[in-house]
């Protein structure tokens, strides 16, 4: 993370400038409790080296980084309703700190955020980023439906699966990339293939995302560990799990998912992971995705030399433990 400390400093001071209004404080405390609580920034960082790729400074596409940023935050806010979430970046979720009606508000209130910000951009460019940063929340809208309807239906294949993560997760991650590419003014071509490296490696963080929640160390995690498995999530794990299972296993892991002891429920669930040998089946499915992440990367056409914070981002999102 060395080299990616720089832009993760200037996105932090960056951020603590977006103002919002003092009042009503119930529609603007959470969402600034919530921007402080840091994270990774990873987004909006794709954002600055899409750009510096094509030789475009960061501070001319800070706005549109601290918009992805925003919008993600948002994304973060409801997604902790969806999932019952009580804790994300070692803190109270919102809803939990105050209620979901609290919680729905200050989301809606990042998203008015997200795309102001995306506006401060120049106006030849706006309808471009516009159109790109609509479909991308779309798409985040299909995937996080995709993941709650998941919940309760056992014929989800690991092929609707990628689907479902592409959209949830990897598109942001894509579109992060596309924006800095687009104010760079960088070529189409180029443009489509950093979009497809930023999808590829999406899947890739979000496989180990799904390992994490399951295996993360949990004093460091930030979240509640098992998460996933309390709310039946069918999660790589899960899926692989139930693939490489015995007709006993299957019917035992089935069992787990009404299973009201939920500490029980997620140790016994682990045990069952851990006989099948699952992390490592998911682990390899990351590399793959991770191997597609640096070809879409190899045919950007600039210097190798140049792609070389960008690499350094991708083995850290693959290899991060929080
Ligand atoms: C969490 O994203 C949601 C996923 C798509 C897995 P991050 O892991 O990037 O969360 P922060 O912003 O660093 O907290
Ligand atoms: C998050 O997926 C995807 C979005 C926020 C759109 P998860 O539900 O797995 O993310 P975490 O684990 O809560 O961060
Ligand atoms: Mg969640
Ligand atoms: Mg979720
Ligand atoms: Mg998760």
């Amino acid at each position: 993370m060395n080299s990616l400390k720089p832009y993760t400093e200037y996105i932090e001071s960056e951020l603590a400038k977006v103002e919002f209004p003092e009042k009503p404080n119930n529609l603007y405390d959470p969402l600034r409790y919530f921007l402080k609580l840091g994270g990774k920034r990873i987004r909006p960082i794709m954002t600055l080296l899409g750009a510096e790729l094509f030789g475009t400074a960061k501070e001319v596409v800070i706005s549109q980084a601290l918009s992805i940023e925003v919008f993600h935050n948002f994304t973060l806010i409801h997604d902790d309703m969806i999932d019952e979430a009580p804790m994300r970046r070692n803190q109270q979720t919102v809803h939990q700190k105050w209620d979901t009606n609290i919680a729905i508000l200050s989301g809606d209130a990042l998203v008015i955020k997200a795309y102001q910000l995306l506006s401060q951009i120049e106006p030849t460019q706006l309808p471009t980023a516009f159109e790109l940063l609509n479909k991308t929340a779309l798409e985040v809208c299909e995937g996080q439906i995709m993941d709650t309807d998941f919940e309760t239906q056992e014929d989800v294949t690991i092929a609707k699966y990628i689907e479902m993560i592409r959209l949830k997760t990897s598109v942001l991650l894509g579109a992060a990339l596309k924006i800095g590419a687009l104010v760079a003014q960088a070529s189409d071509q180029d443009q489509r293939n950093l979009y497809n490296f930023g999808q590829n490696i999406g899947i890739a963080f979000q496989i180990q995302d799904d390992i994490l929640d399951l295996y993360a160390n949990p004093d460091k995690f930030g979240k509640q560990v098992g998460g996933d498995v309390i709310a039946n999530k069918k999660t790589l794990l899960h899926l692989t799990a139930i693939g490489k299972a015995t007709l006993e296993q299957r019917e035992i892991i089935r069992q787990l998912q009404n299973e009201d002891k939920l500490g029980f429920k997620v140790n016994r669930t682990k045990e069952l992971f851990d006989q099948l040998m699952v992390k490592e089946d998911c682990q390899l499915m990351m590399q793959d995705y991770y191997n597609r992440a640096m070809k879409s990367l190899d045919a950007v056409e600039i210097d190798s030399d140049r792609k070389q914070t960008l690499i350094e981002l991708a083995e850290y999102l693959v290899q991060r433990d929080v």
